[in-house]
């Protein structure tokens, strides 16, 4: 096999001369013509296939023109200007060897496949048109992700899967341990967690933030980027058992910088995606989510308007929409309030700030009305929360009385709190959900459908 003289697809579509070239990939059609044969080759490089065109002149024609959809090929030939619409060049073939078969048993056919049967297929899931614009965008916004932090100076820290900390508190977290679970020690009657492998109760990270608060208070600015996972069993289109979060902590920082750094992220994100995917965007704006385009390039221009938590359960008291959950000074905005403002009021990203203090976590920073906390959510259509964040307690006497009343036992987090004993500063930071990014992205409506292998209640097969 002569691998350094293959060229992508992607690039031999882009050639701006006729060459003689080498192309592997896998079958997406035959079509058995009197005189030649044609065969829709893709490699996952874009979206395009390269049509071949194979003639009887063929040492193996007769078994190359009888390949199957699926199967996998090498091919040689000259590639010329294609007579025919639709596709600038052509691969006349003058040499293929078949690497390997597919019979009819191929579950994949031209006609469209529902995205729960792609589900069952881990292996030929990528290979279907969908699927394969969904990780060649997942792949190209990572780079995007560290593109842009590291533009800005910002340090990439790689924050621990194991954890002691349930960040977040709410007693989501998966448990990592390696005692005998049928027959654990134990200490008057209870599970002895002293003889557990780390010597306490750990489990897989639900955020990396603490983690990211002490390095930003030595780095100023940092963001983590990495798998984050909880134990949420709610079997919602937007949520995801292990999910990758993107994390940025800024010092000397307040919550309004921290939207600006929001704003700013998002922004970017989107204009990338419009710069660097357009074939894969055009795909979902014809057979996804209709405007998307139009969608995206409005945000990419558009200014984020900011109201406070308040402000928008009384435009939710008053719009006169009747939702299944009640709007009260105090509940959690639940999807339908978040999608109902952004779609329906604002139609446009919109921050919302200043959440009651009962329904947020112990870290944020309490407001002067003793209330409320400086927090803030980017809620976006069609997917609602994108972004959750806050600026951060820094006063230690205020953070230790938080936590108190939150239940947050102090004696497992005094590595944390230190950050306010030596050198405390305003610091501010949040977390953007990385599938809710590419749902945006693309206009798919479940989780499960922008992850190579999703893990949700009673699913993590493959
Ligand atoms: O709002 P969350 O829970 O905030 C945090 O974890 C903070 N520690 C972030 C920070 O301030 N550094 O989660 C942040 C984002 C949400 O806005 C959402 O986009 C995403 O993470 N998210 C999920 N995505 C998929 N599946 C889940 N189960 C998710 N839970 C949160
Ligand atoms: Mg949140």
């Amino acid at each position: 096999m002569n691998r350094r003289a293959r060229t992508p697809i992607k690039q031999v579509l882009q050639a701006d001369q006729t060459a003689e070239l080498c192309v592997q990939g896998w079958v997406r059609s035959v079509r058995r013509g009197k005189e030649v044969s044609f065969i829709e080759l893709n490699d996952g490089s874009c979206f395009a296939s390269l049509q071949l065109v194979l003639s009887p002149e063929l040492g193996n024609y007769s078994a190359a023109s009888r390949v199957g959809t699926g199967a996998c090929l090498s091919v040689s030939g000259d590639l010329v200007e294609s007579p025919a619409a639709g596709q600038r060049w052509e691969l006349q073939v003058k040499q293929v060897e078949i690497l390997g078969v597919a019979d009819d048993s191929y579950p994949l056919q031209k006609k469209r496949h529902s995205f729960e049967f792609l589900r069952s297929i881990a292996h030929l899931r990528p290979r279907s048109n969908s699927f394969g614009a969904v990780f060649r965008m997942r792949s190209a916004l990572s780079f995007a992700v560290h593109q842009f932090f590291q533009e800005r100076g910002f340090l990439y820290v790689q924050t621990p899967i194991i954890t002691a900390n349930d960040c977040e508190g709410a007693g989501e977290m998966f448990r990592v341990s390696t005692l005998d679970i049928e027959n654990p020690p134990k200490n008057s009657g209870k599970i002895d967690w002293s003889q557990d492998f780390f010597g306490e109760r750990t489990g897989l990270t639900v955020s990396g933030q603490l983690q990211g608060e002490l390095f930003a208070t030595a780095f100023s600015d940092i963001y983590t980027f990495g798998p984050t996972f909880r134990a949420e069993n709610s079997n919602t289109s937007r949520h995801a058992a292990e999910f990758w979060m993107i994390e940025p902590e800024i010092a000397f920082a307040d919550l309004a910088d921290n939207c600006k750094l929001g704003e700013d992220f998002l922004r970017y994100l989107v204009s990338y995606a419009l710069k660097n995917c357009q074939e894969d965007l055009q795909f979902f704006n014809q057979r996804i989510e209709k405007g998307l385009i139009d969608k995206l390039e409005a945000l990419a221009g558009a200014e984020f308007k900011t109201i406070s938590y308040s402000e928008a359960v009384e435009r939710l008291q008053k719009c006169g929409q009747r939702f299944e959950f009640p709007v009260h000074w105090g509940s959690d905005l639940q999807s339908e309030h978040e999608r109902y403002l952004t779609e329906q009021v604002f139609n446009g990203p919109l921050f919302v700030t200043d959440y009651p203090k009962e329904i947020k976590a112990f870290y944020m920073r309490m407001n002067d009305d003793d209330k409320t906390v400086a927090a803030m959510d980017l809620l976006v259509p069609r997917v609602g929360e994108i972004i959750g964040g806050s600026q951060r307690e820094e006063r230690l006497d205020v953070l230790q009385a938080r936590m108190a009343e939150c239940g947050v036992p102090a004696e497992h987090l005094d590595w944390y709190l230190d950050i306010r004993r030596w050198g405390s500063c305003p610091h501010a930071g949040f977390g953007l959900g990385f599938e809710r990014l590419l749902m945006y992205l693309t206009g798919m409506e479940n989780i499960r459908d922008v992850i190579p292998f999703p893990r949700t209640p009673g699913n993590a097969r493959f």
